[in-house]
């Protein structure tokens, strides 16, 4: 007797799914674990809450009759796409597939793409790239370079609108990159991801200069020095596992608030130690961390790209349960002062931030701007305005603390709120003025100095004397320029209770397309 068709179809679509969910060679795979790498589908899993993902496409293949392609149509064409849960939270997800076509991407490939990013935009879900390719498929073409394109548009298109989250766990090369740098956080791994526009070769070609891969496009490169890279992490695990935890900070999409879980941490709690936190002298450093950490609950901040700009620390953190992102000063690197580095940092977490409705509370202390030619000549005028121009347009509750100096434009840049706080507040320790001590009685008292016959005590008279009239945070309280001066100890519960009452700010619609961010 024959047997039954539909057990038959059965067998087959069995048959099917299993070459499918093998689609890399055995090879490839061991020469994948080889180098300290999990598979796209095993990343998938470590992603995911267990048993939460649905694959999407799994029986996809590529269509080309490009003869070195035509007889090899590998099942899920080199990506394993679809949705699963984080902590119960839905989330879409890319995963690209070194071990099919060494991960490069063809038209196929890209409507999984395609596919799953609209369906993240549709429903209001954060969006996970894990990026381990060798980018365009070359036999492909410009079907290749086109379906790229169409992922570019949709990171636009989202932007905003859900958290996209890009995962370098491998090569990330030429045009490939712009995918990444579109999104809003991007994670590599050390010694195993790298990304740049021409590798190494080419550089060497092009312009004699011999670097190794890693030191051109590396996760420490990009951490360290071109800001490219927010995140590094150690192994494919551990990388996942920290965006799970970014994951737990953010909304879903821009229409939810963060996700609000129960503190631990007491609201009414007081810090004593920061009334002592401040070095007896304005010119030693102390590390802002310190700060933020007996302010924030459980002292737990999540810093977003911590090596690079290090004079500016940027992070998440909840009050109250409540996600706050954090901007502030720190002292111990460089002063703390503004450059152009640390201004496009803070500029770009602030974007993030207001976008998905996540209050800003700024720490400061800033010496100023930082002075020189290289500055200038690189464009702090410009950098300084898009973190000015990102706080100006923030519409989320936001809230300045300002611990000692506050001098200057960079001041009136550091959340103040003539651009727009919701609330200020200083410590007794604040110093608001135009600049510091030193500087401004060098100015004002020039010919005074060189006259004196006792010139270092003329100075130090002149000093407390300008320090007393103007170097305090008594003229900025009188005119509510700071709503309070806070005991050091109480700057938790006054956070606490300020952005409570700040939480149903409603931000103005404005009629216009759009601004023209100084970019
Ligand atoms: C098709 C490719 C491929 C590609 C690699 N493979 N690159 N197939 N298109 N672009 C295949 C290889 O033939 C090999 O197949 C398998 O993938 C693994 O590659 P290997 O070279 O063996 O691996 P490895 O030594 O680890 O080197 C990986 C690599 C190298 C560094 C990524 O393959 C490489 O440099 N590839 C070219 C990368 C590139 O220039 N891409 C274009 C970037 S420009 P078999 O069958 O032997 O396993 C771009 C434009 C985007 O992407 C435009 C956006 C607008």
């Amino acid at each position: 007797m024959a047997p039954h068709p539909n057990g038959v179809r059965l067998k087959d679509l069995r048959a099917r799914k299993d070459e499918a969910l093998h689609a890399g060679t055995d090879d490839a795979v061991a020469r994948q674990h080889a180098r300290g790498k999990m598979t796209a589908r095993e990343r998938v899993e470590a992603l995911l809450d267990p048993g939460s993902f649905v694959e999407l496409d799994l029986l996809a293949r590529h269509r080309s009759s490009e003869p070195s392609v035509a007889g090899s149509r590998p099942y899920t064409d080199g990506v394993i796409t679809g949705w699963g849960t984080v902590d119960g939270r839905q989330i879409f997800v890319f995963s690209q597939d070194f071990t099919v076509f060494g991960g490069s991407l063809g038209e196929v490939f890209a409507e999984k793409i395609h596919k799953v990013m609209d369906m993240a935009d549709q429903v209001g879900a954060p969006f996970v790239g894990i990026n381990d390719g060798a980018g365009a498929r070359i036999q492909e073409g410009v079907v290749a370079l086109d379906s790229y394109g169409g992922i570019f548009r949709r990171n636009a298109h989202s932007s905003g609108v859900i958290p996209q989250i890009s995962v370098i766990m491998g090569p990330c090369a030429g045009g490939a990159v712009y995918s990444p740098a579109l999104t809003d956080f991007v994670f590599m791994v050390r010694d195993t991801s790298y990304m740049f526009i021409t590798g190494p070769e080419v550089v060497k070609a092009e312009t004699g200069e011999d670097v190794s891969l890693l030191d051109l496009g590396g996760a420490i490169a990009h951490a360290t020095r071109s800001g490219v890279a927010h995140f590094v992490s150690d192994d494919d695990r551990t990388c996942l596992d920290d965006v799970r935890r970014l994951l737990s900070f953010l909304p879903s999409s821009n229409a939810e608030p963060a996700p609000w879980v129960a503190p631990a941490d007491d609201p009414a709690r007081e810090s004593p130690e920061l009334n002592d936190v401040l070095p007896e002298r304005t010119d030693l450093p102390y590390d802002m961390t310190d700060v933020i950490a007996a302010v924030v609950d459980d002292g737990y901040l999540f810093q977003y790209a911590p090596l690079w700009a290090r004079n500016m620390l940027c992070g998440l953190a909840r009050l109250d349960g409540h996600v706050v992102g954090i901007i502030a000063n720190q002292p111990e690197v460089l002063a703390g002062v503004l450059d152009i580095d640390s201004s496009e940092k803070a500029a770009r977490f602030v974007r993030t931030c207001d976008a998905f409705n996540i209050p800003l509370v700024s720490f400061v202390d800033v010496p100023g701007f930082l002075p020189g030619a290289d500055e200038e000549h690189g464009g702090i005028v410009r950098h300084g305005a898009k973190l000015l121009y990102a706080l100006c347009e923030a519409t989320v509750p936001r809230a300045q603390v300002i611990t000692r100096k506050a001098y200057g434009g960079a001041y009136v840049v550091m959340n103040s709120k003539a651009i727009g706080a919701d609330l200020a507040y200083a410590w007794p320790t604040a110093e608001l003025s135009v600049m510091g001590p030193q500087g401004a009685v060098e100015i004002l008292h020039r010919r005074e100095l060189a006259e004196s016959d006792d010139p270092a005590g003329t100075k130090a008279e002149l000093l407390a004397e300008y320090v007393e009239r103007y170097a305090n945070p008594w003229i900025a309280a009188e005119r509510g320029y700071v709503d309070d001066v806070i005991e050091p100890a109480t700057t938790r519960p006054v956070l606490i209770r300020g952005l409570a009452m700040l939480r149903s700010k409603r931000a103005e619609p404005r009629s216009r397309k759009h601004g023209n961010v100084p970019l």
